[in-house]
């Protein structure tokens, strides 16, 4: 998978992309992430990429200039299945979503700073914008680094253990079971006795059924 991320913050995503699982799948060739500084792209001599709205209003939108150069340069040198932009307007992101756009090969996403980015960016150049969420944050910077982090692990040979990424909270629209680790008591706090039985048929049914009390407890919407 290759991610080009268009951005006017590029070093916010310095962090993020270099440690961890995402840093290790870059490591091993699975994932490629390119951050392109939308500034780069200003026809401009201070180098701007956004201006006044027209009609007035508070807040700076971001140019289609330079935007169009860089998805456009983008584009002459591959195709790309998607084009995201990052938007609190945007389909709420959700697991199903994250496992569908995984399978794409290239993506391009487009971080909104300011109030947004010009209309007809969206109209002509976007085929996919996505919220993480109903809040309003700064830019779509960290809304693009959630959505990269919930595809990369996708990603097959991403994580060291297969079946980790299937057995994630939503993936069969339950919560994640509790989980525990050494030691088995601690403080008088004892592991359920089960987890350490050997039974394994007995331990998946313990899982499957404290995953669902989990749901009906927190998210019964997920059981519709
Ligand atoms: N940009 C600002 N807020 C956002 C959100 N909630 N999701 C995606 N992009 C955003």
């Amino acid at each position: 998978m290759r991610l080009d991320i268009i951005t006017c913050l590029p070093d916010l995503f310095d962090g993020p992309i270099n440690q961890s699982i995402v840093k290790r799948a870059q490591q091993k060739g699975l994932v490629e992430i390119y951050i392109h500084n939308l500034r780069d792209y200003s026809t401009n001599k201070h180098n701007n990429v956004d201006d006044y709205a027209f009609g007035g209003g508070a807040g700076m939108v971001l140019m289609i200039e330079p935007i169009d150069s860089c998805i456009s340069k983008l584009k002459s040198e591959r195709d790309y299945q998607e084009i995201v932009y990052l938007t609190p307007d945007g389909k709420t992101l959700n697991q199903g979503m994250a496992n569908g756009l995984s399978m794409n090969e290239n993506m391009i996403l487009l971080c909104g700073h300011y109030k947004g980015v010009d209309q007809r960016v969206r109209d002509h150049f976007i085929t996919r914008e996505i919220s993480i969420g109903d809040y309003v944050l700064s830019g779509g910077e960290l809304a693009a680094m959630v959505l990269a982090d919930s595809l990369i692990r996708l990603v097959p040979g991403v994580l060291n253990d297969e079946s980790s990424a299937l057995t994630d909270s939503f993936q069969d629209n339950l919560l994640a079971p509790p989980v525990y680790t050494r030691p088995a008591e601690y403080k008088g706090w004892k592991v359920p006795d089960i987890l350490t039985s050997g039974h394994e048929a007995k331990i998946e049914k313990w899982r499957h059924d404290e995953a669902v009390k989990r749901t009906e407890e927190r998210r019964p919407d997920l059981l519709k």
